[in-house]
């Protein structure tokens, strides 16, 4: 099938060169040349395991272009990859979701063979059909289902593993109002062989905030109990291996720690808060969620007191990437506890293998280390980001403070508090 992806961020860089591997004809659509570019020559536009090898593989599959309109008229099929971020008071921004509906629903006009589109950004449910759909017919003169498909079609990838996650999804879940369309999806999808769960629309769009909400209700839990565990002397690492053991639990997404960054889970609940109140109600659960893990990095910083004063303190930081294996500092937890740090009139020097220049821009004026080494000749040191390669440092002698659990760190350091264990 020839598809054209638009939005070359994370889940469109990764998305299209799957579906290429898939062996459909993939065409980027975005308004960067210089990552345009990137792309066509094989090289990843953004830090992610095994992206470019793909991109390398497919390259005869892969066309990229800034020209929305020509490559609508070029495909079947166009999934909108555009970002949704947050607003200052934590509600979607749907401006770039708007804007390429419209783009696409004027190159509609022109157009004989039926065009599917498929949302595969993260909107709230009812978006697809309040927003979307009535843009594209307005755009198109065209309607909806006989004149052209639509379908929601969440993903579902972890930076870092999101290939491994394309290919080994344990769903696929997608939302249609129409036979064919779902048909349209089944088949795009079929070589995964993996579970198809079909719904409409709205339900598609709401699995997906559902599904985020709850892995991150899952971590602020852990970090709930593995707070208590810490005033207990108890390890929740072993408690919730213990408590993962049933099956109505499973022992996923309860590493305790500081918490939760990145590009989804703030935004993605925050969303749902914000679209809750707006329907009138307050969401008790959610806001817990986010006040736990709003409060969860500063632990780092009492526990680090009760060892030292820290005014006129040099403290290392270990990682800066949000979660390793990625070079995204989006709502990193690295954030607040720099700020803490700095608060409080420590100096800081930091290091992360591959995200120092993204996060560079928040704090412009501390040392950025070219090593790890370099942090660990320091009064003490905090481990924020649990890339492995720390787990080959030499701890001994040293004061850490663990928000990720690095296990050499542990047995090695001479003064060592773990957050939650
Ligand atoms: C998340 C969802 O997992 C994915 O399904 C969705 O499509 C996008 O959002 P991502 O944010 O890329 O993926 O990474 P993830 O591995 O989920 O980690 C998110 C944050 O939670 C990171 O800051 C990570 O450090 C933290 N985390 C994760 C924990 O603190 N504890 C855990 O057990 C798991």
């Amino acid at each position: 099938m020839k598809i054209s992806i638009i939005g070359t961020g994370y889940v469109g860089a990764v998305t299209g060169a799957c579906l290429a591997d898939l062996g459909n004809t993939i065409i980027f659509v975005g308004r960067n040349k210089a990552k345009l570019k990137l792309i066509k020559s094989g090289k990843s536009p953004i830090f992610e395991p095994g992206l470019e090898q793909l991109l390398i593989k497919n390259e005869k599959r892969i066309a990229t272009t800034t020209d929305l309109s020509d490559a609508v008229s070029k495909t079947d099929v166009t999934l909108i990859c555009v970002g949704t971020p947050s607003k200052a008071d934590g509600s979607i921004d749907l401006q770039q979701i708007n804007d390429v509906s419209v783009a696409i629903g004027k190159s509609l006009v022109e157009s004989e063979k039926k065009h599917t589109i498929i949302m595969k950004s993260t909107v709230l449910p009812g978006t697809t059909e309040q927003l979307v759909i009535p843009i594209l017919e307005r755009e198109s003169g065209k309607k909806a289902i006989e004149g052209f498909g639509i379908a929601s079609n969440p993903e579902f990838l972890k930076e870092g593993s999101a290939i491994e996650d394309f290919f080994h999804t344990d769903r696929v879940i997608i939302g249609v109002n129409d036979q064919e369309t779902e048909n349209l999806m089944k088949k795009i999808y079929s070589p995964l062989n993996a579970p198809v769960f079909s719904t409409n629309i709205r339900t598609s769009e709401m699995i997906k905030y559902v599904s985020n909400a709850f892995l991150a209700t899952k971590i602020s839990f852990a970090n709930e109990i593995g707070n208590l565990c810490k005033r207990m002397d108890i390890d929740s690492f072993e408690v919730f291996e213990g408590v993962g053991l049933d099956a109505r639990i499973s022992p996923h997404f309860f590493r305790s720690g500081i918490g939760f960054g990145g590009s989804c889970f703030p935004k993605d609940v925050r969303a749902l808060i914000s679209h809750a109140r707006n329907l009138g109600l307050e969401p008790k659960v959610l806001n817990a969620v986010i006040r736990t893990n709003e409060e969860q990095p500063a632990k780092m910083i009492e526990l680090l007191k009760h060892h030292m004063n820290i005014t006129g303190k040099t403290i290392g930081v270990l990682g800066l990437a949000f979660k390793p294996d990625s070079d995204d500092v989006r709502e990193s937890r690295a954030i607040p506890i720099i700020k803490l740090l700095l608060e409080q009139g420590a100096t800081v020097i930091a290091f992360d293998p591959v995200a120092t220049e993204n996060f560079r821009p928040h704090f412009p004026d501390i040392y950025y280390a070219k090593t790890a080494e370099e942090v660990l000749d320091t009064d003490a040191i905090l481990i924020v980001t649990e890339w492995k390669e720390f787990e080959n440092l030499d701890f001994r002698g040293k004061v850490i403070v663990d928000g990720r659990r690095i296990g050499k760190a542990r047995k090695e350091a001479n003064v060592y508090e773990g957050v939650c264990w």
